[in-house]
């Protein structure tokens, strides 16, 4: 452990990371204007909103601009606005080499696996935890390395403090908890740097979705992940359920999760666990049920911006959509139009995720030797794919990783793949996965050991798919021997 003042330890990891954040500050304040390219999901908004706040504070000129992927045409147009320094966040690694080609001056704060010419390429900065030895898929997100970058560049110690709930949003968003029920690594020393700065807090409570917004029935009629057999998707039921626990609904308005008691809530977790276990759920799907959750102290009870969950769904609900612009507004603060114009979207957004969970249900999902995977074809946007592909994954096979197939609206074929953590620690490496089989169709691909993704032609599918049922066999046979 490094010691950063008297009250505050952090690992090491952090510290390493802080160094180069240092003086890659002091790159930027030199600058005019800076160019923010940034990823469109939660992750990468609240990225690129953490750097967009810590450049205005600095009193410098800025323009964010988003991504769906960065591919040649996209850096040909960010080459072509001739700024004087461009930031990337949560994206970036992955073409370091094609960002220096271009001569494009650039700093890359991400945490993406990098791409393998990232070494010889001229970055002014490149901060990643991969880099240093940290794991990116769960240690520390797009977010929280650009909240680094940013909190070197206050203008005085912790005055950029408070941008640690937006970095902790985005580590959710990425579903960086998931796998253990709670954040680790360099995210965990950014959730104490929130909480000092009085932004955050965290504690051990119910991990389903809509604990601020949703009546209480509502939560579990909804509830994914874990799903409850019996209970999601049955509106009568859950209704039953919490008259059995003896908790009332509502009375002038509809009772959500933070409108129960304390003793409410342990009766209501209690039945659910012994409701799954007779359902035959298994002990760790159990498990994830209860799991740490974050508040955002600053903002109203109630809302979406309250919980962290929460949050990076409204603000996928606008990026993924083409709608960047209302998700940013809301980070850097806008409560009235963009925050109003996000909730539309969000109800939108969840209406699309049921129906593409509906639609695989019916469709099916095949099964290879080493992976499993549906095409939707155009029945889902190529931009949620991923989170369906996810929420599917809960329901499905956890044997083996699942791929999505939907196509863009170039023509192009929109790959995502998710995996789980057991199939991580036993050898599986998405990102290294979709990188080598999308080259092999001339495609591009990457992302993180337990979710990645990867652009294709359509006419190759099926080569695509032989070519990473085959590379995710070997990983996993491979690590077996070992
Ligand atoms: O789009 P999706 O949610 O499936 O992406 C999963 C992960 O893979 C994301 O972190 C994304 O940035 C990454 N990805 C990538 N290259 C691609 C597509 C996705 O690195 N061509
Ligand atoms: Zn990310």
């Amino acid at each position: 452990m490094f010691t950063m003042s008297r009250h505050q330890e952090v690992s090491d990891h952090y510290s390493q990371l802080a160094r180069i954040c240092e003086g890659a500050a002091k790159e930027i304040i030199r600058c005019r204007e800076v160019l923010v390219v940034s990823h469109v999901d939660a992750d990468g908004l609240t990225a690129a909103s953490i750097i967009c706040t810590g450049l205005e504070r600095r009193g410098l000129d800025y323009s964010p601009l988003f991504f769906r992927q960065l591919d040649a045409p996209s850096l040909d147009l960010i080459a072509d606005r001739g700024s004087d320094l461009v930031i990337f966040t949560d994206l970036g690694s992955g073409m370091a080499g094609e960002i220096c080609e271009r001569g494009i001056r650039a700093l890359v704060a991400d945490h993406h696996r990098p791409g393998p010419a990232h070494e010889d390429a001229p970055l002014i900065s490149h901060i990643n935890p991969h880099l240093i030895g940290a794991d990116g898929a769960r240690e520390l997100s797009g977010s929280g390395t650009s909240f680094l970058l940013a909190r070197s560049l206050a203008e005085s110690p912790g005055a950029n403090d408070d941008l640690a709930a937006l970095a902790i949003v985005g580590a959710v968003g990425d579903l960086q908890d998931m796998a253990s029920g709670q954040l680790l690594g360099v995210n965990r020393d950014i959730l104490e740097i929130g909480q000092k700065a009085e932004v955050l807090s965290f504690s051990r409570d119910i991990k389903l979705f809509g604990r601020q917004t949703r009546p209480v029935f509502k939560m579990l009629e909804y509830s994914q992940d874990p799903y409850i057999p019996g209970l999601s998707g049955n509106e009568d039921a859950c209704i039953a359920f919490l008259k059995d626990c003896g908790i009332r609904l509502g009375g002038e308005r509809w009772r959500r999760w933070i409108d129960l008691t304390q003793e409410e809530k342990a009766c209501m977790v209690s039945s659910l666990l012994r409701r799954g276990l007779r359902g035959g759920i298994s002990n760790s799907r159990l498990e994830r049920l209860i799991g740490e959750v974050y508040v955002l102290l600053r903002e109203r009870e109630g809302t979406e911006l309250r919980d962290a969950s929460e949050f990076s769904t409204l603000l996928n609900a606008t990026a993924r959509y083409g709608h960047s612009d209302v998700g940013l507004s809301v980070c850097m603060g806008d409560r009235g139009e963009a925050f109003d114009r996000a909730r539309d979207l969000l109800g939108q957004h969840r209406q699309n995720l049921v129906n593409g969970i509906k639609l695989v249900s019916e469709k099916g999902i095949v099964a290879m030797k080493g992976v499993q995977y549906f095409d939707a074809g155009d029945a889902i946007l190529d931009t949620i794919v991923g989170i369906v592909a996810g929420m599917c994954f809960q329901m499905a096979d956890r044997s083996r990783p699942i791929l999505a197939f939907a196509r863009t609206p170039e023509g192009q074929l929109k790959v995502s793949a998710r995996g789980t953590q057991d199939l991580v620690k036993s050898g599986l490496d998405l990102s290294r996965a979709m990188s080598s089989a999308a080259q092999d169709v001339g495609g591009v691909g990457g992302g993180h050991n337990v979710a990645a993704g990867a652009t294709i032609p359509p006419e190759r599918r099926e080569e695509f798919l032989r070519h990473v049922d085959s590379i995710v066999c070997l990983q996993l046979n491979s690590s077996a021997k070992l």
